[in-house]
């Protein structure tokens, strides 16, 4: 198939790869012209692991272009695929202005049948507001179908999770345009749940917000777990094991971020409550996630007590979780800016992210980050974070006091090197 794959992000880059790389022709395209200026000499502007090789392979193999003219792509290739933001906007609500100029762009291009897959996080009734749209600006009905084909990888698992998803759904009106869309899947070994729009795009959102719900309600009992000196990793172990309840998403730590989970429940909490509809347990989700940072941030105050000289605090990671450079909605970055308002001096370090921060120094290593430093918060479990160098660090620093952020560190290891060991919920 011919497929013209809107907005080259971290969702827009890696499906185009992959559909490349599984045989069609994928004309990805974007607004950002240094974005693509940078793609089209095989330079990725995002970090993924294994996508530099997949889009630089599909681009050798001519299976896969990248272009500004979104228009000119959208009315040569019978399938159109949506990938562009739609980021929180002020009130909560999804910011459907990406959305918005692509559909414009196809109403004026549109001549021949399209399928139109609505690949972005949107809200229940997008697809029905788009097709009613694309009518009013004068489009036949019998010129296109809206698919909701919501997304579900992970940013640093991406290139996995789109080649093995646990499932693929597609949302459709008429059987006919699912099955098209079933076809451009075809090579991926999956379940397919096919249903209408309006239950596809509740998917999605109910998915995230299960998944923060699970994170809220692990940081809430390990809260109960440091109350009764329990240890939460022995307590989220054994309740995983349930395979009613499984594993995954109950880590305690600094809480959820990143691009979706914040977005996506403050948006299903904006429609929600538009229909009359008030979510009593994700404004608790909401809640916990907030005030999991100041948990913490009484935790590092705790453990330097009485201070005369500024403190100085090192921390480890600024993205919102590990193998991405993505720090959008960052619990990270959040716990900085508090660390620094309490007046803190903040020595700061991330493998790929270097956001400018009011009053957060940047160093070039770890170790830069911890000489002289009275707390180490670790807030990403990197990998080289977990695996450090831990007799160095505890030469360089000031006082031996880890504050781990994500529950991640090895926790009797680090005690044995002489390291005080803070997570939440662990004794
Ligand atoms: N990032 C994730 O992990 C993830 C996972 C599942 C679903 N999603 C959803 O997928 C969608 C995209 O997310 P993302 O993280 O890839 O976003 P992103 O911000 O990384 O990328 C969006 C891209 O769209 C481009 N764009 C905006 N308007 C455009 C237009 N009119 N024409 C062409 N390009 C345009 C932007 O320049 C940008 O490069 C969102 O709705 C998000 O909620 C994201």
């Amino acid at each position: 198939m011919e497929i013209c794959v809107v907005g080259a992000g971290y969702v827009g880059l890696t499906t185009a790869a992959v559909l490349a790389d599984r045989g069609h022709t994928v004309f990805c395209t974007d607004v950002d012209t240094d974005k693509i200026a940078k793609l089209r000499k095989g330079i990725i502007p995002i970090y993924e692991p294994g996508l530099t090789e997949l889009i630089k392979d599909n681009q050798q193999r001519d299976t896969l272009f990248f272009d500004t003219d979104s228009k000119k792509h959208m009315a040569h290739c019978p399938v159109i695929m949506i990938a562009v933001g739609t980021p929180s906007a002020k009130d909560g609500s999804a910011d459907m202005k990406y959305v918005k100029h692509v559909i414009t762009a196809i109403a004026e291009t549109i001549r021949s049948y399209k399928t139109i897959i609505m690949k972005s996080t949107v809200p229940p009734g997008t697809a029905d507001w788009v097709e009613e749209e694309l009518q009013q600006r004068g489009t036949r009905p019998d010129l296109f179908d809206i698919v909701s084909n919501p997304e579900f990888l992970r940013e640093g698992t991406a290139i996995e999770d789109t080649v093995h998803p646990d499932r693929i759904v597609i949302g459709a009106k008429r059987s006919e345009a699912a099955m098209k869309v079933q076809e451009m899947y075809a090579s991926l070994q999956t379940t397919f749940l096919l249903t209408n729009r309006l239950e596809a795009e509740l998917i999605k959102y109910a998915s995230n917000a299960f998944l923060a719900t699970k994170i809220s309600f692990i940081n809430e009992i390990a809260r109960i777990c440091d109350a009764y000196s329990a240890d939460i990793m022995e307590v989220s172990q054994g309740i995983g094991l349930d395979e009613r309840i499984g594993s995954r998403f109950l880590q305690a730590g600094l809480g959820y971020g990143g691009s979706c989970f914040p977005k996506d429940v403050n948006a299903l909490d904006y429609v929600a409550s538009s229909k009359g509809v008030k979510l009593d347990l994700l404004h608790a989700v909401k809640k916990i996630n907030r005030s999991q940072i100041d948990i913490y941030l009484n935790k590092i105050t705790h453990a330097l007590g009485e201070w005369t000289e500024k403190p100085r605090i090192a921390v480890w990671g600024a993205t919102f979780k590990e193998n991405t450079d993505d720090i959008r909605y960052s619990q990270a970055i959040a716990l900085m800016k508090k660390l620094t308002h309490r007046g803190y001096a903040v020595y700061a370090y991330d493998p790929l992210a270097t956001p400018e921060l009011p009053s957060v120094i940047w160093c070039s290593s770890p170790y830069v980050a911890v000489e002289q430093a009275d707390v180490l918060v670790v807030a990403t479990a990197w990998h080289s974070f977990l695996e450090a160098d831990w007799h160095k660090v505890k030469t360089l620093m000031r006082r031996p006091v880890i504050v781990d952020g994500r529950n991640a560190l090895d926790k009797k290891n680090l005690e044995l090197h002489g390291f005080a060991y803070m997570g939440v919920g662990r004794p």
